[in-house]
């Protein structure tokens, strides 16, 4: 900068000193005053340049959501990948933030801001939000890059097959394993052993909580064997079925003060297994199964932590070895052991919250994945 500045005051002061006009030596006196400023401020710049200890600019701070600062923000909303939920599912509304609260998921941008829809990564659809004209369905033709997510829930007993759905789908969200985003909550491998835990204390030995009883679910089985297994044992009943009903905050209480509760599904199918095993594990509590073979369920919980009504001949036979669990300390504590080495996650329980595990599971699968997928045939696969 200062060459070329002094180079151009030099070119003027050369070309004053070749034209010979009278008022030419003033013209030289002021330009050589000025190039001797400028020069000698150049000199003092370099000379004592501004002191290096001045305070830095100070970088922008974030506020975090909890009011406090910090130096760093997460990343931006705009990076990633926008997850429009299409329909709110039973009309279950929940704040989109549960899923960094309860799951830890917060690797997309959950919306249900329709007008996203074209810039949307991924759009939900939830199954029984569908008529069965198809017309609330996403607008077509649909973004290249977008993907649709069907999201269901209920066993295939409880599914109606709506026409027209079969291939529109490139991802399906389903308790069942082989889904292309399996929804469950498991339990966590520890490390170290938990050695402090405590079995909770009884008051009483088998219960059932059963909020659905209509025979077109399926319940037909449950309810079958529950009649037989009643004749031998007492089963203190709970829930909307049977007009003693619990409060939300009395669900993991009154399971826990049960030495046995009733894990039946309302119907049979594969990984069909359900929050009533994981109710009774998170509590504390040994679960008595009725789904899927056991092999299945020991897909997902230690063989020794729970009881298969398929292990018995019949209800009567399950009942006296309940009874005889009863009386054999010893032999109950050990159904326990799995606590060692496993901890379970108490699910959520409000009716309004169904659907949170689910959805904040495709948000952190749609996070992580960005694969082209075309889900065909999704009754094919579901049905069968
Ligand atoms: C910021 O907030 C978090 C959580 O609310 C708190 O644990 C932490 O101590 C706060 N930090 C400061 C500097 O206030
Ligand atoms: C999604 O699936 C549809 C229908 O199967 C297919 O036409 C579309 O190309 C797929 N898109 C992506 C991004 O996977």
């Amino acid at each position: 900068m200062t060459i070329v500045w002094t180079k151009y005051v030099w070119n003027i002061i050369s070309n004053q000193t070749m034209s010979s006009t009278k008022s030419s030596s003033l013209c030289r006196l002021g330009l050589i005053v000025t190039l001797g400023c400028i020069i000698s401020m150049s000199v003092m710049f370099f000379w004592f340049p501004p002191p290096r200890n001045c305070p830095l600019p100070l970088p922008v701070q974030y506020k975090s959501p909890q009011g406090n600062s910090s130096l760093r923000p997460t990343v931006a909303v705009e990076d990633k990948p926008i997850l429009l939920l299409w329909v709110w599912p039973e009309n279950y509304r929940f704040d989109f933030s549960d899923c960094k609260k309860f799951y830890n998921i917060d690797g997309c941008q959950l919306t249900d801001d329709r007008s996203l829809y074209s810039n949307a990564d991924a759009v939900i659809v939830y199954h029984r939000g569908i008529s069965w004209d198809l017309r609330n369905l996403p607008p077509s033709p649909r973004p290249p890059f977008q993907r649709w997510i069907w999201l269901h829930l209920e066993s295939p007993t409880n599914t109606h097959k709506i026409p027209g759905l079969e291939n529109l789908f490139n991802l399906t969200l389903s308790y069942r394993q082989d889904a292309d985003i399996p929804v469950r909550l498991k339990l966590i491998t520890r490390k170290k052993p938990d050695e402090e835990f405590v079995i909770p204390k009884k008051d009483k030995l088998v219960c059932w909580i059963v909020s659905n009883n209509a025979a077109f679910t399926g319940v037909g089985t449950r309810n079958q064997f529950y009649q037989e297994l009643s004749k031998h044992i007492q089963v203190h009943m709970f829930g909307k079925a049977y007009a003693r009903f619990l409060g939300y905050d009395e669900y993991y209480p009154t399971l826990a003060s049960c030495k046995f509760y009733l894990s039946f599904e309302n119907s049979i199918h594969k990984d069909y297994i359900t929050e009533k095993i994981n109710g009774p594990l998170a509590a504390g509590t040994v679960p008595v199964v009725l789904g899927p073979p056991r092999k299945n369920y020991e897909n997902f919980v230690p063989g020794d932590a729970f009881i298969h009504v398929n292990d018995f001949p019949d209800a009567k036979s399950l009942a006296e070895y309940l009874l005889q669990l009863d009386k054999d300390e010893e032999a109950y504590r050990r159904f326990f052991n799995w606590r060692k080495y496993l901890s379970p996650t108490p699910h959520l329980i409000l009716q309004t919250q169904e659907f949170i595990l689910a959805i904040c599971t495709a948000c952190g699968h749609i996070a992580r994945h960005r694969e082209y997928k075309e889900a065909h045939d999704i009754y094919e696969w579901y049905f069968n």
